[in-house]
């Protein structure tokens, strides 16, 4: 049943996704519209354009189609793992299709399952076919609904496997060294399992439309490793090299996408914004070290999470907002004179007060691209549909339930159009920033 439903889709979406000729037509009448009506954004609707584009950086901007390119997206780490039952796999397009509906240009999600239920990988090596094919959905299915993948390759947290999962690997086959968690980092037997592990998925032809995933630009880039620490190096050497050479090994697979680390943002030891930015003494001791890490040259841009409630002990409200409002402006201009690359929030979450939160994070983010500078876009953690609270967490909403906050992304998405120009894949960008929300 799930092969004949995947046969079913692979037409409707190569004819959507690939086949660029048959709905020429139909476009035509539309641009004709767009010309009449958009003025001089009209450029921007050239035919070739419905072919999506690889997104390229230049200094501290993401480009596409040669301009500047800021992002509106958001987490939804389920969808592979959604994406596999028959039953629960509308999930996947009822969220892609809200996105694209609020404008959103970007999801990130795990391209990652390490030995849990519904693993993609099975033991080292070892794929599941059936999993690995949910993921090939994913991915047109995005395609289809005009929104870019962030996908990310692996978890220091336990969730889905993670490092975790791949030291007890290496202990069950004997090639092990240390049974701590962080010999994910250190461990030559270990680095060539995650190494084999890149190499399969970029790699990997998708079953539904033939292309090889690093060829595809549905994928924005890659993301190594989510939230990586490695406190038994406190020194941040063990991390670094880590980076240094996963990084590189993406790159001599793949030189189309960006690439990214995955880093919750907080400065080393050395860095003087450890006490003066860092949170509270812990982040500085955790073996992460964000401007030595995002430096490292097959590194196109810096990551960086916002987690106040998980952050701090006994703040206010009001301070968890102006923390957010320092760490933000403190890491763009981290990106402006120290890496000159893009900084991407690419998690935020507070479970209070949750639209001053995203107001908050969505002005920074705005009065950055309006200047041209290294704040690249913004993520919201997490967004889900109806009937799965189970994986929720503090975090999660279903944006459309919650008229105000619905609102607030929608603002954002126009205000951040009418700096860049349209993006093509935002089909209905006209109609929803003309329309009152
Ligand atoms: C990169 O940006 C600079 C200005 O910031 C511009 O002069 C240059 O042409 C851009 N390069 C490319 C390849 O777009
Ligand atoms: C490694 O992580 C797992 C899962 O979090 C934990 O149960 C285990 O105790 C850790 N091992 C060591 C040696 O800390």
């Amino acid at each position: 049943m799930i092969l004949r439903s995947s046969r079913l889709s692979t037409k409707k979406m190569v004819a959507a996704g690939n086949g660029l000729f048959y709905p020429i037509v139909g476009f035509a009448s539309c641009l004709a519209l767009i010309y009449l009506s958009f003025g001089d954004l009209r450029s921007n609707f050239r035919e070739e354009d419905h072919q999506l584009a690889f997104v390229k950086r230049n200094g501290t901007q993401f480009t596409s189609d040669g301009k500047p390119f800021y992002i509106n997206g958001w987490n939804s780490y389920w969808l592979m793992y959604h994406g596999v039952d028959e039953y629960t796999r509308p999930r996947v397009r009822e969220i892609l299709q809200a996105g694209a509906k609020m404008g959103l240009t970007l999801c990130r999600t795990w391209a990652f399952n390490d030995g849990d239920y519904n693993a993609l990988q099975v033991s080292p090596g070892q794929f599941d076919e059936r999993v690995f094919k949910a993921l090939d959905h994913v991915i047109v299915e995005a395609r289809q609904q005009g929104i870019r993948l962030l996908l990310c390759l692996v978890n220091n947290l336990e969730n889905y496997g993670g490092k975790s999962q791949y030291v007890r690997w290496a202990w069950q086959e004997g090639v092990g060294l240390s049974a701590s968690n962080d010999s994910f980092f250190f461990d030559p037997s270990i680095r060539n399992y995650f190494k084999s592990y890149i190499k399969t998925i970029l790699t990997r032809k998708n079953t539904l439309n033939g292309i090889e995933y690093r060829d595809d630009p549905t994928i924005f880039g890659w993301e190594l490793i989510n939230e990586p620490r490695c406190s038994t190096d406190a020194s941040g050497d063990t991390l670094q090299d880590w980076i240094e050479e996963m990084s590189a090994f993406v790159k001599l697979i793949d030189k189309k996408h960006l690439l990214t680390v995955g880093l919750e943002g907080f400065y080393g030891p050395k860095d003087p914004k450890a006490l003066t930015v860092n949170p509270e003494r812990w982040a500085s001791r955790l073996g992460s070290d964000f401007i030595r890490n995002s430096k490292i040259p097959s590194i196109d841009f810096a990551s960086v999470h916002i987690y106040p409630d998980h952050w701090f002990h006994d703040l206010e409200v009001e301070d968890h907002l102006k923390f957010v409002t320092k760490w933000m402006l403190s890491h763009i201009e981290d990106g402006e004179k120290e890496l000159n690359k893009p900084v991407m929030f690419t998690e935020f979450g507070l479970a209070d007060q949750l639209d001053r939160f995203y107001k908050t994070i969505y002005d920074i983010i705005y009065k950055s691209a309006k200047k041209h500078q290294a704040g690249a876009g913004a993520l919201a953690w997490q967004f889900i549909v109806g009937g799965m609270e189970k994986f929720n967490d503090e975090f999660g909403i279903i944006p459309w339930e919650r008229p105000a906050t619905y609102k607030l992304i929608i603002e954002h998405t126009c205000r951040l159009a009418r700096i860049q120009g349209p993006v093509l894949e935002q089909r209905n960008l006209k109609e929803l920033c003309l329309q009152k929300h």
